[in-house]
């Protein structure tokens, strides 16, 4: 069994999808793991460590592929990058596969089993394996560092000899595994935190990491959670509902980090324009639903914009700014994964094609698209 560990091509991508760690480990399970060369730079990781771990280093891409049961990635490869695979090799990355068809379809083309770790259910089973927790936590830390950096003010209340200086109010909008992480980090730092989520089950977790719930929590509010446990998507009237009260709040924040995302859907926006315009100059807004369309009107993807003097934050790829440790904890959700699929007493791939875990990701394998959520449309 041999593994391939791949560089990204995307110029944004910081993270690698092994570490040292995660290599000793295939080679425990009786795997050959080649790495191509610089494939951790970005992440602090040099080929003579993954040397030292047991790895071979390919110069290339296509000599790490040639002959690989298993392509290990960070971002789904482009059809170009696949050239050379072995037919019904597996590929498990992030695919992001969403409204991406063609690539999916060249996914299928290559003649690959193509896995979407984010598509991993969340059960207790596989909670190991889950990338969006395990990235998106690190991305919630973040979201405050950033903020706090952009932010020409201290955060927590001092008492000092030249005057007292306020705590920063800091809100949160979102809280899943992003916001919850945002809201203990901005405490920490001594914030006065509030946060909200159309999700009944965030306002304890809310209020056990010490921060205020605010939502307008009607009938549909006390519904809003699917079985998996994510956000619908609200209705027009609870939208108005939740801006009136959302508006009045922001207005007197110094910074709003927002982390509403509903599964395959575009991002809910929450911040308009006038809410922006209502907040002190000098706020900070970090927006991290800006690669999904972004919760806040007048975010860029990947740039920090002023307006009215306030400084909206749209960077991308935020995991990837803490390349070293989402890197870490990536790769140990993929090892997880890939034990699963193999048979330790032979130490052969022996995939479960009808296990949950792998019907939930695969997405193409013989030449098709496999899972029931992506079939072609046309
Ligand atoms: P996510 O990344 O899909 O969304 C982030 C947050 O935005 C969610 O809490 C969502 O309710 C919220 N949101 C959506 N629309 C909103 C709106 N209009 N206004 C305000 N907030 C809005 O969610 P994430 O972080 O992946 O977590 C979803 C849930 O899954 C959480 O309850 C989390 O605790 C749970 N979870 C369960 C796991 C397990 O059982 N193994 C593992 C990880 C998370």
């Amino acid at each position: 069994m041999r593994i391939a560990v791949l560089s990204e091509t995307d110029g944004a991508e910081t993270r690698v999808s092994a570490t040292p760690e995660t290599v000793k480990k295939y080679k425990a399970l009786g795997a050959d793991v080649v790495v191509q060369a610089g494939a951790g730079a970005k992440a602090g990781i040099t080929d003579a460590e993954f040397e030292a771990a047991g790895a071979s280093v390919a110069a290339s891409a296509a000599e790490a592929l040639k002959d690989a049961d298993v392509v290990l990635k960070v971002r789904r490869p482009a059809a170009d990058e696949l050239s050379g695979a072995k037919p019904g090799a597996l590929v498990i990355a992030i695919m992001d596969p969403y409204g991406q068809d063609a690539a999916l379809k060249s996914l299928a083309d290559a003649r690959v089993a193509a896995f979407a770790m984010e598509l991993m259910p969340r059960i207790t089973r596989a909670q190991v394996m889950d990338v969006l927790s395990s990235q998106a936590n690190l991305a919630g830390y973040r979201a405050v560092i950033d903020a706090t950096a952009e932010y020409g003010r201290a955060i927590p209340m001092m008492m000092t000899a030249a005057g007292t200086v306020p705590a920063a109010r800091i809100f949160v909008m979102g809280a899943g595994v992003a916001g919850l992480q945002a809201i203990a980090t901005a405490r920490r730092l001594g914030a006065v935190v509030t946060a909200t989520d159309v999700r009944p089950a965030a306002k304890e977790q809310v209020e056990s990491l010490g921060a205020k719930f605010i939502a307008v929590e009607d009938e549909e509010f006390k519904q809003a959670e699917t079985a998996g446990g994510y956000a619908k998507e609200m209705s027009a009237e609870y939208r108005a509902k939740q801006a009136e009260l959302v508006a009045s709040h922001i207005a007197k924040q110094d910074i709003v980090i927002t982390t509403a995302l509903i599964p395959g859907r575009p991002a809910p926006k929450l911040v308009t324009r006038a809410m922006v315009e209502s907040m002190k100059p000098g706020s900070v807004i970090v927006d991290l639903a800006v690669e999904r369309g972004g919760n806040v009107e007048l975010a860029q993807p990947g740039q920090v914009v002023e307006h009215n003097g306030v400084k909206i934050v749209g960077h991308l790829n935020v995991p990837g700014r803490l390349a070293a440790t989402a890197s870490s904890l990536y790769a140990k959700n993929l090892y997880a994964f890939v034990e699963t699929l193999v048979n330790k007493d032979t130490k052969e791939l022996a995939v479960k094609w009808d296990d949950e875990l792998v019907k939930a990701t695969c997405l193409t394998r013989d030449g098709a698209i496999v899972h029931t959520a992506f079939q072609p449309t046309a």
